[in-house]
This record gives structure tokens, C-alpha cells and sequence, in this order.
């Protein structure tokens, strides 16, 4: 049993389907984490996370305790996640892994929830419950600010709703697995509901589409 999360930054898919997952007693996957370390190593290298040769080495040798990194979550490994998240070969590398997590989740096994942006359209099409989250840029933008002041990075609203518009075009524009929605996912604007209500609608769906 599969279900997909997908949205734009900070639409608040991460906590959905952690939720979710946490209720359905599935394995999660949150497969930005898998763009952000290869993105982190590359800098870490000091590569250039758009450099191809560059990103698909460090697509290739990504290992599970590479997403428990620090710094993963900082506004500048986003986007060098996002950089490397446009290379088609890299995308191909990491198919495997999260494909490889949904068909074999870890722990109980039951099922997996796989967030990101291509969970429903690419990696499994074939889910039986998928989401697409999404909330106005504003809205996300104060999302995210507070999330990164909490976490004592200096950086004022406009700067992140700027970043958000920036990062929102490239994932939309990419040619190779561009943010949309699947054609048979359920949408979901979370802008005037708080995570209770959120996780309550998305929770109807799931239950609904998974027979529970
Ligand atoms: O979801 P998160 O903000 O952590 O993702 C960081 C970046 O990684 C995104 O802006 C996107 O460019 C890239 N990404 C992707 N495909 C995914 C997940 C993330 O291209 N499935």
C-alpha cells in the first residue's frame, strides 16, 4: 500500500505524511532528503551541485545515513537540491532507492508514504492514494520563515517568499519530472486550514482510497 505526497516547498506535505504515516503505521520516506544530501555532498565537495559529472557521483554513492546530515534542512542546501534535482541522470539514479523504499518499506512493512515532488507522477504511478498539497506563496513563505527563525537562520520573509517563487518556477519548468499533479491525485490547499484539519482531510482521503 503506497501513498504519495507531492507539492510545492513548504505547502506542508512533509508533516502530512509523516502524519500519516505515523497513523497508517507506514514507513515514510520524505525523498527531498535524498536530493538535499546529494546537493549537500556536492557542496560539501566543493563541486557545483549543476555540475552533472559531479552530482551523479555523489547520486551514486549516497548511502541511508547521508540523509540524516546536518545542514540538510538550511535554505542553501534547497537549493543545491534543487539544482542537481534537475539533471535527468541524477533523477535516474535515485529512482531505484525510492522505488526500491516503496516496494520494500522498512520496519513493520505494511505500507510506505512518499513525499516529494514526483512520488505520484514518476516513482510510483501506481499508487492507489495520492495527494498534491499545495498552499498560496504567501502563505508558505511565512510557513517557512518561521520554521528557519525557530532554527536561527537570519533571513527576513520577503527574502524567503523570493527564494520560494525562485526554487517553486524551477521545480514547475524542469522538462524532466516537473512539479504537477498527477492526473488521478487528490488536491489539497492547505492555506486556510490549520495541520489538525489538514491531517483530517488528508486522512478521509487515504482511508478512503486504501479501503480502511
Ligand atoms: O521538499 P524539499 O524542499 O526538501 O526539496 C528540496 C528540492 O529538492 C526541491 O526544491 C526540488 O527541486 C528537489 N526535489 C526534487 N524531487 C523530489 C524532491 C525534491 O526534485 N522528489
Amino acid at each position: 500500500m503506497i501513498v504519495t505526497v507531492d507539492g510545492p516547498v513548504a505547502a506542508g506535505k512533509g508533516t502530512l505524511a509523516r502524519r500519516l504515516a505515523e497513523d497508517l503505521g507506514f514507513a515514510h520516506l520524505d525523498t527531498g532528503m535524498i536530493y538535499r544530501a546529494v546537493g549537500l555532498k556536492v557542496l560539501r565537495a566543493g563541486g557545483d551541485p549543476a555540475d552533472e559529472a559531479a552530482s551523479l557521483t555523489a547520486a551514486k554513492a549516497l548511502q541511508p545515513q547521508d540523509l540524516a546530515m546536518e545542514g540538510l534542512r538550511d535554505e542553501a542546501t534547497g537549493f543545491a537540491a534543487s539544482a542537481v534535482g534537475g539533471i535527468p541522470s541524477v533523477r535516474a539514479a535515485l529512482l531505484d532507492y525510492q522505488r526500491n523504499f516503496a516496494a520494500h518499506p522498512p520496519g513493520a512493512g505494511k505500507g510506505a508514504v512518499l513525499d516529494g515532488r514526483d512520488a505520484g507522477t514518476v516513482v510510483c504511478p501506481d499508487a492507489p492514494a495520492k495527494l498534491f498539497v499545495t498552499a498560496r506563496a504567501e502563505v508558505r513563505a511565512h510557513r517557512r520563515w518561521l520554521e528557519l527563525s525557530r532554527r536561527g537562520e537570519r533571513i527576513s520573509e520577503a527574502e524567503v517568499l523570493a527564494d520560494l517563487r525562485e526554487r517553486d518556477r524551477k521545480d514547475t519548468e524542469r522538462t524532466v519530472a516537473p512539479l504537477k499533479p498527477a492526473a488521478d491525485a487528490h488536491l489539497l490547499d492547505t492555506s486556510d486550514l490549520d495541520i489538525d484539519a489538514a491531517f483530517r482531510a488528508a486522512r478521509a482521503f487515504v482511508a478512503g482510497r486504501l479501503g480502511l
